[in-house]
């Protein structure tokens, strides 16, 4: 990279094109299908975003997000954010989801919703940690069978709610640091039959390495996928929600806190296979 990143929203029907080529460096592709350039034209035609980060006349990466309401209120959701192998770990995820918070508040857009696999550490560290998304849903099975690493699991999606004017959310933008670490008295939930009711603040913890694992065990996968599905339900109907994401003793787990209002979005449990 020659450091002279530039992110922008697309101009041509190539550069439209060459998302595909970034969706399929950054996913690789063994478990799901990329999306057409042609979707992202028409969502955007439509009143949907699709920007990238350019070092010269080079795709680095890129988002895409849809129009959506939420009861009324404008908001967009974001489909698909990719940065390629070679130019991840620079920030550049983080620049892309800056400009589409800007370019959203400039439209009257407060609200941006995505989703995501749970157990993926890195896109929960991004997602929660360092946009300060927050999560009240779990959408089961979200994509239904999609194969590949994911073959025989059930796509379960955490859908974060990025509050683009919440305090939290402006002082991330501004690029300051998340609070300092203090879980390590927090409790953490792991049998259904120990959900709190009253605890102010709990922690939910979920595999690590969960790729690897997907791989190579789908049994314990699978395991981990019904229990993590059950727990989290019962926090958020219990009024709890993600607010980070922490790292204990090697085990990865979210930090729920618990809020007067019920999630109102559970969405009935489809079977397991
Ligand atoms: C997820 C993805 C978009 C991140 O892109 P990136 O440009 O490498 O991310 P950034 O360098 O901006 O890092 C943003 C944050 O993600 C987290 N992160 C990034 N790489 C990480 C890693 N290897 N391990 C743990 N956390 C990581 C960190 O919290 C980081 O913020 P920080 O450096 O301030 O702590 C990229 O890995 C990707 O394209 N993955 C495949 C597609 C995908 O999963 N898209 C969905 C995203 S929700």
């Amino acid at each position: 990279m020659s450091g002279r990143v530039v992110i922008r929203e697309l101009r041509t029907p190539e550069e439209f094109f060459e998302t595909t080529h970034v969706s399929k460096a950054a996913w690789g592709f063994a478990e799901r299908a990329v999306s057409p350039a042609t979707d992202l034209v028409a969502a955007t035609h439509a009143g949907g975003l699709t920007a990238a980060a350019f070092d010269g006349k080079e795709m680095l990466g890129f988002v895409h997000g849809i129009p959506r309401t939420n009861k009324g209120e404008p908001c967009q959701h974001s489909h698909l954010l990719a940065v390629r192998p070679d130019a991840q770990g620079r920030g550049l995820s983080t620049r892309l989801k800056l400009f589409q918070r800007a370019w959203c508040l400039e439209r009257g857009i407060r609200l941006v919703t995505w989703t995501y696999d749970p157990f993926l550490l890195k896109n929960a560290k991004l997602n929660v940690g360092r946009l300060r998304g927050t999560v009240r849903t779990l959408l089961p099975d979200f994509y239904g069978h999609i194969g590949g690493i994911y073959a025989g699991l059930p796509t379960d999606r955490f859908e974060i709610n990025w509050r683009l004017d919440d305090p939290l959310v402006v002082r991330a933008a501004r690029g300051e640091a998340p609070p300092p670490d203090g879980y390590a008295d927090v409790p953490a939930v792991t049998r259904s039959g120990a959900i709190p009711y009253d605890v102010p603040r709990v922690l939910l913890p979920f595999i690590a390495d969960a790729p690897r694992v997907y791989r190579t065990d789908p049994r314990r996968s699978l395991a981990a996928r019904t229990r993590f599905r059950k727990l989290a339900t019962a926090l958020f109907a219990r009024g709890y929600v993600v607010t980070g994401v922490t790292v204990r003793e090697g085990e990865p787990a979210y930090v729920l806190d618990r809020t007067r209002k019920n999630s109102l979005r559970i969405r009935p449990w489809p079977a397991l296979p």
